[in-house]
């Protein structure tokens, strides 16, 4: 609960000039005040900052914090040396007033200051990002309790953890939050999906979802596997090391590809490789005139399949079977287009670690090669499910668009609240053992969406869970029936550009055909 709650002046110019020190002044200069604390993040070697946007990240705060110290020891120094008076006085007086200010910055963004203020307590410096610190909410959550500040790249965040609380909060405040804000969202004509609010959203997502129910996705399991086992038949299986990584990436993006339009190896392949180049060109986080150029070309590219008389069954053709004027209609198929630029990396994260946890916990091959087929499916759903839990937690986050009310504190406008999932699926007292690899317990018991809910919460939850866990059920069976595979080389974990800590980008496995493959194909 807050303590006492002082007094703030909510004047347009104080808001605005206490943001401005909120955003940047205490953000940067409480750098100053914790220069070991960034050192040991930069050599943190559990996790490499393996990609350019955390290590651009990681960079700008270690310069910011050398910048802060040169700035220090230069004023010392002046003061030390200067044999003139008044300089001496002037390098002291700023050397003051820095050390004051940083003092005060590290202070203002403290718990004590935070809860005066009548916010949860917690840490609102750059530092406490959790993009960089991967404990860094579990750590709050033992400091703090389950309502805490921090920061998101430095957006003021309170983070919630408990799902249940999370839902409460996401329900009882749904009219003061809107989803984030997206840059994709002002390219698709209405509005795209995940970023509408209110009817337009209701509207779209209504669209959207009888693309996505488990009869239709049934129906198109054979469209996966077959897509599945193309791509596995084309990996190199002699033994030569290879890095899982693209081979995964290729078999996602096909995968979805031939799902959504129909095009495949043998149905208009030339036009599945134009798609192919296109949406790898495409940038959902960066929509600049070029992006609009290609999702133009997408959206041609998606006309011209659906107009086409002998399309193989697939979600275009489930679109379009009720109402061919749907691909007149440039919002829905944008929205569609976009499905796929916004899941694709989703998708592939979680594949990646599927195979990651399949190799590093090998009983699992012998699990599902020899199960029969109902049991493989309960087996490899299990498998995705702890996947999902440990290692693909997506961020569910919302902005307040007015002042709400978390637990007592006064949550200000433009602020992000988080539903903390990752450290949710964590919590002892839902899961024994809760950092163990243990896909039985999804065999053995079933857990409530306020308990487990990999797929988000409230209505804005994902619109294609079913496609989901019946693809990466479908990769982990397939994978297992095809190769017995050993890693040969590995590193620790990365932190990937979408915001989940990945296996190693040097991971490397050799593959040979599974032995009971092999004795099959002898019998055959
Ligand atoms: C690894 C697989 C996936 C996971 C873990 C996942 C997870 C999630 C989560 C947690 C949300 C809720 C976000 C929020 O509340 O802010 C969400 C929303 C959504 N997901 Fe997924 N997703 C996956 C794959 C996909 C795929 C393959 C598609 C489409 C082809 C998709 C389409 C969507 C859409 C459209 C929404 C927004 C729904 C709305 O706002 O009404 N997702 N997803």
């Amino acid at each position: 609960m807050a303590t006492s709650s002082a007094p703030i002046i909510e004047t347009p110019t104080v808001v605005r000039i206490r943001r401005r020190l909120e955003a940047r002044m205490v953000h940067n200069l409480s750098l100053l005040s914790r220069p070991t604390r960034t050192l040991r993040m930069l050599r943190d070697d559990d996790l490499v900052i393996g990609f350019p946007l955390y290590r651009g990240y990681a960079l700008q705060i270690a310069k910011q914090t050398v910048a802060g110290l040169v700035v220090v020891i230069g004023l010392l120094a002046l003061g030390i040396i200067s044999s003139t008076t008044w300089l001496t006085a002037l390098a002291m007086a700023i050397l003051v007033l820095v050390a004051g200010v940083v003092a005060w910055t590290r202070w203002h963004s403290g718990s004590t200051s935070l809860q005066r203020r009548g916010l949860p307590p917690g840490e609102l410096t750059t530092l406490a990002c959790p993009m960089i610190d991967r404990d860094h909410h579990q750590t709050s959550v033992d400091k703090h309790g389950s309502t805490f500040t921090t920061n998101h790249l430095r957006k003021p965040v309170v983070s919630i953890y408990g799902l249940k609380r999370g839902n409460d909060v996401f329900r009882d405040s749904q009219a003061d939050l809107s989803p984030m804000p997206r840059p994709d969202n002002h390219m698709v004509e209405g509005g795209f999906v995940r970023a509408l609010e209110g009817d337009d959203h209701r509207r779209v997502r209504s669209s959207l979802s009888p693309l996505f129910t488990s009869s239709v996705l049934e129906r198109l399991r054979p469209v996966v596997e077959a897509s599945v086992d193309a791509s596995l038949a084309s990996w190199d299986e002699s033994g030569t090391p290879a890095r899982p990584r693209p081979l995964v990436d290729d078999l996602v993006l096909n995968m979805l590809l031939t799902l959504f339009y129909g095009a495949s190896a043998h149905y208009e392949p030339k036009r599945l490789a134009r798609l192919s180049i296109l949406y790898r060109q495409i940038d959902h986080l960066y929509m600049t005139p070029e992006m609009r150029d290609i999702q133009d070309q997408l959206v041609a590219e998606v006309r011209v399949l659906g107009r086409l008389p002998d399309l193989p069954d697939c979600l275009l053709r489930e679109l379009i079977a009720r109402s061919p004027g749907r691909l007149d209609d440039l919002g829905l198929v944008e929205n569609v287009v976009h499905l796929i630029t916004t899941s694709h990396a989703d998708m592939w994260g979680l594949f990646d670690w599927i195979m990651k946890f399949l190799v590093d916990n090998p009983a699992w091959f012998d699990r599902l090669r020899g199960s029969s087929p109902e049991q493989a499916r309960i087996d490899a759903d299990a498998f995705v499910c702890e996947t999902l839990r440990l290692a693909q937690s997506e961020l569910l986050l919302r902005v307040t668009k007015r002042p709400i009310e978390v637990d007592g504190y006064r949550i200000p406008a433009r602020w992000i609240v988080r539903v903390l999932v990752r450290e949710s699926h964590r919590d002892p007292a839902v899961f024994e053992d809760p950092l163990e690899f243990r896909p039985d317990r999804f065999v053995s018991r079933s857990y409530g969406r306020l308990e487990y809910s990999p797929f988000g919460l409230d209505g804005r939850s994902c619109i294609a869970e079913s496609l989901a866990r019946m693809a990466s059920a479908v990769f982990v069976t397939r994978l297992a029936e095809r190769f017995d595979i050993e890693t040969v080389e590995d590193g620790p974990l990365q932190l990937s550009i979408h915001r989940h800590a990945a296996p190693n980008s040097n991971w490397k496995v050799s593959l040979s055909p599974a032995a009971a493959a092999v004795e099959r194909a002898g019998l055959a």
